[in-house]
């Protein structure tokens, strides 16, 4: 399938929406957004003009990843709501063509997981061998090198049975054997029960770390040429994850996930560093992740070249069949707004025609449809036991977790007034959804602007790509037949050669509709998509939000 025109390729023009539902919209007044926040708010993702949300964990958990550490992967955590509420969810989205993707967390479940309290009570419990246990190494210490994401060894002993259990992230989330076979078929079980219940895809947390290798052996030490962050940690991670049977419990997945009808989505949380090994989890192109995450793209400075090598490499490595995926936020990272704009205005709206117009799906972290930038927090405001373990060489991610602002007034619109939020509001006052909406200059419509043009425009919904010459600092590429979009990421005003048509969309609204005869000229920090103008009658009534024009007859 090659289309998107049918139902089981939705998500390839598609725009998808990350809700952090923690930080959303609290509904009940306890300062904690949750499920029925998000329904109270599906009118302005419909007005966005999404295809799908990401859910990030709503399920049982004590929280202490926030909810990164799943109880019980079956049931929502009462903080959230109730399996009713998340039906009601799907039910609510569905009725206004918005899909629900849930996320699932296959690496590691919480400590307090049935499994895992089972596992703990001895050698010979037969759920011992979901996790991964090892006797203490010759030197009486952990049984290898490993370090955990989250700092400090990635093992913990337990002093009940003297082995110690493996956990790539906190000591509260051991990680699964995905060597056993009753993990793998009980995975295939979860699964199947959220996509019996209309869930149409999962996010995958950490889906290239589930496998390690069978020998446990030790990581090599880091060269010079290693990502920073594995030479942070000082080893080259090839022992305890992107280990070659991971691909077999994706492809799996993916042939459970086509047996639905539309098939469910995969979306993977491929947190790698190395295009080749991106792709590999792409499998053939068709039989393994519909979607991988490009964590290369999120680590690149907001810098033309940079940014155009990741695209490129990433493109000319695609298996045929393949779909790319573009982001500049989530949960984990600094918001786009900050890290690639610094907070300026011009810049959050070119990193957000960049993200909406490259060939791929694209996908939006809430609060970025408002140019929300990080939140300033206090070392005392931390809860992230990442932050609180790094603080101050690294903040941790709350910054970026701060609560979603809906209007101006105390709480925010995210919580009711005069209630602590579980983390500071942290946004400027002026950014807000409300004060954004109808004004024809704000972020916000932009956005939904876009996100329409993308739609109204099969170039941009799923033509191909194909970047053009452009003077340094600039960025431009053609998109099918006739769709240009041109970028200029300098401080510099540039000119963008060979240009005929006329503006459809500008980050400079006053240009939308102007012609363009042989160059177009960008100002600092400014975008536009220019659509040529077909043969007949032309791009006579192109506005900002009605598109192109030239899809009909495609
Ligand atoms: C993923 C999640 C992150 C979490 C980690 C461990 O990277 O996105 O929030 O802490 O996995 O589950």
């Amino acid at each position: 399938m090659d289309g998107g025109e049918n139902q089981g390729d939705w998500w390839r023009a598609g725009v998808l929406y990350q809700v952090y539902p923690r930080s959303f919209a609290d509904s009940d007044g306890d300062g904690i957004g949750d499920l029925q926040g998000v329904i109270d708010h599906l009118d302005h993702l419909d007005s966005l003009g999404i295809d799908g949300i990401w859910l990030s964990p709503c399920h049982r958990s004590p929280q202490a990843d926030f909810g990164y550490d799943v109880a019980d992967y079956c049931d929502v955590d009462p903080e959230y709501g109730t399996l009713e509420t998340l039906d009601t969810l799907i039910a609510e989205a569905g009725r206004r063509g918005i899909r629900i993707l849930l996320d699932l967390v296959p690496n590691h479940t919480s400590e307090q997981h049935p499994w895992f309290r089972a596992a703990l009570t001895g050698r010979d419990d037969p759920h011992r061998d979901r996790y991964v246990w090892a006797d203490p190494g010759p030197e009486g210490g952990p049984p290898n090198n490993w370090v955990s994401t989250f700092g400090g060894s990635a093992w913990t002993l337990d002093p009940g049975s003297g082995q110690y259990y493996l956990h790539n992230f906190l000591p509260g989330q051991p990680d699964l054997n995905w060597w056993n076979e009753d993990v793998r078929t009980a995975f295939e079980d979860i699964l199947r029960f959220w996509w019996d219940r209309g869930v149409a895809g999962f996010r995958i947390d950490v889906c290239n770390m589930l496998v390690k290798d069978a020998g446990l052996r030790d990581n090599p030490p880091a060269t010079a040429e290693d990502p920073w962050v594995m030479r942070a940690f000082g080893q080259r991670w090839v022992y305890n994850g992107n280990r070659p049977e991971t691909h077999q419990i994706l492809a799996r997945w993916r042939e459970l996930a086509d047996r639905y009808d539309p098939p469910r989505l995969l979306l993977g949380e491929t947190n790698v560093e190395d295009l080749d090994q991106l792709v590999s989890y792409f499998g053939s192109g068709t039989d393994e992740l519909h979607l991988g995450f490009n964590f290369p793209m999120l680590g690149a400075p907001f810098d033309a070249s940079a940014l155009r090598a990741v695209v490129e490499g990433t493109e000319a490595r695609m298996p045929a069949g393949a779909w790319p995926v573009w982001t500049g936020s989530n949960h984990d990272v600094s918001r786009m707004a900050t890290r690639w704009a610094g907070g300026d205005q011009s810049r959050i709206r070119l990193a957000l025609l960049l993200v909406l117009t490259l060939r791929g799906t694209a996908v939006l972290y809430q609060g970025d449809e408002i140019g929300l930038t990080d939140g300033v927090l206090a070392r005392g405001d931390l809860l992230d036991p990442v932050g609180i373990r790094f603080y101050p060489s690294y903040p941790g991610r709350d910054p970026e977790r701060t609560p979603m602002p809906w209007h101006a007034g105390p709480g925010a619109g995210f919580t009711p007034p005069g209630v602590v939020p579980w983390l500071p509001l942290g946004a400027p006052a002026e950014v807000n959804v409300a004060d954004q909406d109808g004004d024809p200059d704000s972020v916000l419509t932009l956005v939904r602007d876009l996100i329409a043009l993308r739609r109204s425009t099969p170039d941009l919904a799923l033509g191909a790509s194909e970047t053009l010459p452009t003077p340094d600092g600039a960025w431009a590429w053609r998109r099918g037949t006739g769709t240009l979009v041109a970028l200029n990421l300098s401080d510099r005003s540039v000119e963008v050669g060979g240009v005929e048509g006329r503006v459809a969309l500008g980050t400079d609204r006053a240009r939308d509709g102007e012609p363009v005869a042989g160059a177009l000229r960008l100002g600092p920090w400014e975008g536009a998509v220019v659509g040529s103008s077909p043969p007949g009658p032309g791009l006579a009534t192109v506005t900002g939000s009605e598109g192109l024009g030239t899809g009909e007859e495609r």
